[in-house]
């Protein structure tokens, strides 16, 4: 069978609504623009920006996003439900470029036990609302879900329906991770194989696979290799339970293996690791040291053996070139004397853009980091340069205005907090605990009144020596949701407070935004 005429393969990102359903990731408004447009430089085909029936948040952040990033298309979400449809329809109003994607259950197990609707309802509902989604706009997507584990026949029953009822993306999900490579290849020619109106009409197959047995990279790559021509993942893999097929391993491996794929994509490489650290930044989803393409191992070598190979030449342990990753080349140390310019200089190497007023910003934190430590790297730039990118007016509910403890090991200690909220009013509460950070996080309780536990708790060094600063990432729950914080200070115990802080604005926010619903397992 010939292949289909394009050899792009479309990168449809969802890193903002399947992304954003990973446990412990919430986004505001604010933060969700600010990784669409990162989205758009990287080069994505397609945005998915949410699920807008889900909550006004969704709902705004779908049309915010539509308007305004407006060279990739635009998608909402929606099931074979008429309200989600026009929910969705409502949200991409207007705006140039957008897609509907309806999607709808089709295996026999989520047949019988989830929707409880035999198939014919399922094809009549679907084509409803695919023709319904197509009043809206022409650019409609139809996702059998569970579609990997649906009878073939089926499966190529209901996407003949949904393309005669105007669908032009068809999405087979792997939804909960369980196909092989070889299995996911063989849907999508079979599917290709028994419906030529696909290559007919020009028809775009898409996979979209989560992680649950690692082989969401491995299945899309497999279904592009059987003529699938957009591929769905999102930025660091993140996503439900094990995550999506991340975005950089799939364009790294179209890209490295060129000589081996018949297709390419759109990503401008060079601004993955960029993008990488925003969304893990923003998301508070910490990225494993040794994941492929962006964790912190990703280009280091220990063994002496393999250290010796790279540098007599590169390519003996290298397949990739760090710099094509948008990895800055060197190492260039600053310190206290270092002026605005080589700052700006090391912040555009770093791939990094910001306006005259977040230059200013930065560098004056820079400036009294590089009083408190000798050398400032890399790593600590970028945590400067994250903190200044995420502290948007108003995003964060309550700032820490002061702390003070006391104690000692084997002694009860106490601290006194004082954090200011959005309006401005400051509050303090002196309260004991077992340690200092627990002092200063039950105080922190108490002037929020979010009521929150403590799930985990973890420190690292941001960079080198004695001076230096310190990350911390905890995860709180709220009702059974657990979300993240981070916290970055050269002073542990400052960057636990902030750390803890961060999860309770986070829970706050996602409560202001959605309500006490955000937190109900039913809620779609
Ligand atoms: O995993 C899945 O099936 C989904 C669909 C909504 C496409 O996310
Ligand atoms: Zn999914």
């Amino acid at each position: 069978m010939s292949q289909p005429k394009t050899d792009i393969i479309r990168i449809f990102d969802t890193t903002l609504r399947d992304g954003e359903q990973s446990p412990g990731a919430s986004l505001n408004h604010n933060e969700k623009l600010e990784i669409a447009h990162a989205l758009d430089k990287l080069g994505v085909d397609i945005i998915e920006a949410g699920f807008p029936i889900t909550s006004q948040g969704d709902f705004e952040a779908v049309r915010a996003i539509a308007h305004e990033v407006t060279r990739p298309t635009v998608a909402g979400l929606a099931r074979t439900v008429e309200k989600d449809v026009a929910r969705a329809g409502a949200a991409l109003d207007g705006a140039p470029n957008t897609r509907i994607h309806v999607f709808c259950a089709t295996s026999k197990i989520h047949r019988e036990h989830k929707l409880r609707k035999a198939f014919d309802e399922i094809i009549r509902i679907s084509v409803e609302q695919v023709t319904h989604a197509r009043t809206f706009t022409d650019d409609v997507e139809f996702s059998p879900e569970d579609g990997s584990r649906t009878e073939l026949d089926q499966l190529v029953e209901i996407t003949q329906a949904v393309i005669e009822a105007g669908a032009t993306t068809i999405n087979i999900p792997d939804t909960v991770g369980y196909a092989t490579p070889a299995e996911y290849g063989r849907i999508f020619s079979y599917v290709r194989e028994k419906l030529p109106i696909i290559d007919e009409q020009g028809i775009i197959l898409s996979s979209h696979c989560h992680d649950d047995l690692g082989l969401a990279v491995a299945n899309s790559l497999s279904a592009a290799e059987n003529g699938a021509r957009q591929i769905e993942c999102t930025v660091n893999g993140i996503g439900e339970r094990a995550g999506n097929a991340s975005l950089e391993e799939i364009a790294m491996a179209v890209r490295t293996r060129a000589d081996f794929y018949p297709f390419t994509t759109h990503i401008n490489t060079r601004r993955i690791y960029p993008v990488s650290r925003m969304v893990s930044q923003l998301t508070g989803l910490y990225v494993q040291r040794n994941k492929a393409i962006v964790g912190r191992n990703a280009f280091a070598h220990e063994s002496g053996i393999h250290q010796d190979g790279v540098i007599k030449h590169r390519e003996t342990y290298e397949i990739m070139d760090p710099q094509d990753v948008g990895i800055p080349s060197n190492e260039l140390v600053l310190g206290k004397h270092s002026g605005r310019h080589a700052l700006r200089e090391r912040i555009v190497e770093l791939g990094y853009t910001v306006n005259d007023e977040q230059l200013q910003r930065i560098y004056e934190d820079f400036k009294t980091l590089a009083d408190k430590k000798k050398s400032v790297y890399d790593e600590d730039v970028e945590a400067l340069i994250e903190s200044e990118l995420k502290s948007i007016p108003g995003g964060d509910l309550w700032q820490l205005a002061s702390m003070t403890f006391h104690g000692g090991v084997g002694a009860e200690a106490s601290a006194t907090v004082t954090l200011v909220d959005a309006t401005g009013t400051s509050s303090t509460q002196t309260c004991v605990g077992d340690g200092p950070v627990d002092a200063i996080y039950a105080a922190m309780q108490q002037i929020t009144g979010v009521q929150v536990t403590l799930k985990s708790y973890n420190l690292r060094a941001v960079s080198k020596g004695r001076d230096a600063q310190g990350e911390v990432n905890v995860e709180v729950e709220h009702r059974g949701r657990v979300l993240s914080g981070r916290g970055i200070s050269t002073d542990v115990v400052d960057a636990s407070a902030r750390a803890y802080l961060n999860g309770i604005n986070r829970i706050k926010s996602l409560l202001d935004r959605k309500g006490e619903d955000a937190f109900d397992p039913a809620h779609p």
